[in-house]
């Protein structure tokens, strides 16, 4: 479903100016995803992480390099791949129906359409009871669903999402953690999931790939088959896998 090879990324010069020889952000990426597989990324800020996710949703290019998804290249116009921000990209001025409704209305679906769509989806992610809410009356993890809900309503294969749980509060965040495998499985997506966060990397994913400093390359992509098992956290593998991710990025034990 995904295929990176080679891929490097410079941003242009910035100013006019001799010395300025652009940012490099990546380079030397390689990275292959299963459909069906859930990918964690994880790398020092700076990485390039954003970068890369840009790259796969198709809004930004790579400098060079190959990358596929489902055997053609990433297209920001395709609907089968969803990309969830790490603000999460919620119009404050629109309630919770309207902000997930919001992909269906820039695409031109009527009002009635767009909430045969939605209204089930928001009602699957509990927040049926605020529907007609504002975002600012909702908590991080209601807010997130939202997001969630507006890039479901799509039905994509490929969900990308940057460290979307970053801004919440451990019980909230082990709660999505565990919602998100829920959605994964019920919608029969391709997860590449972006956090900074070891635990959850490795909660998550069945793969985690390892990233350096910038410019950022993958360094170690880890086989983690336990990833989403019931009682996981508890295991001594869990353990094992995350103090490997403490050692791979250079954090203390
Ligand atoms: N639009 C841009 N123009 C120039 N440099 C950028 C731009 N976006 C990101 N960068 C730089 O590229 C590097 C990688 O950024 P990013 O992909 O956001 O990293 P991460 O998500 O891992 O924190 C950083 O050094 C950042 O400053
Ligand atoms: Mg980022």
């Amino acid at each position: 479903m995904i295929f990176v090879e080679d891929l490097a990324l410079t941003y242009e010069q910035q100013n006019n100016n001799i010395y300025d020889n652009g940012v490099k952000a990546l380079a030397n990426v390689n990275l292959k995803a299963r459909r069906g597989e859930r990918v964690s990324i994880i790398g020092p800020s700076g990485c390039g992480k954003s970068s890369l996710l840009f790259i796969l949703a198709g809004l930004i290019r790579p400098s060079s390099g190959n990358v596929l998804i489902d055997s053609c290249e990433p297209d920001s116009r395709r609907t089968d791949t969803a990309l969830i921000l790490q603000d999460y990209g919620l119009f404050p001025w629109k309630t919770v129906v309207e902000n997930a409704s919001l992909g269906l209305e820039i695409r031109g679906l009527g009002k009635r359409e767009q909430s045969d769509i939605v209204i089930p989806i928001l009602e699957k992610l509990g927040l049926s009871e605020f529907s007609t809410a504002y975002p600012a009356q909702l908590s991080g993890g209601q807010r997130q669903r939202v997001a969630i809900a507006r890039s479901l309503a799509f039905k994509p294969s490929l969900l990308l999402m940057d460290e979307p749980l970053s801004s919440l509060d451990a019980l909230t965040r082990e709660t999505l953690q565990q919602f998100i495998l829920e959605i994964w499985r019920e919608h029969n997506l391709t997860l590449v999931l972006v956090t900074h966060s070891i635990e959850e990397a490795v909660f998550l994913g069945s793969t985690i790939a390892v990233m350096s400093e910038r410019p950022g390359t993958i360094i170690e992509t880890i086989v983690n088959p336990l990833a989403g098992t019931p009682g996981y956290r508890q295991r001594p593998e869990f353990h094992k896998v995350c103090s490997r991710l403490r050692s791979l990025l250079g954090v203390g034990n």
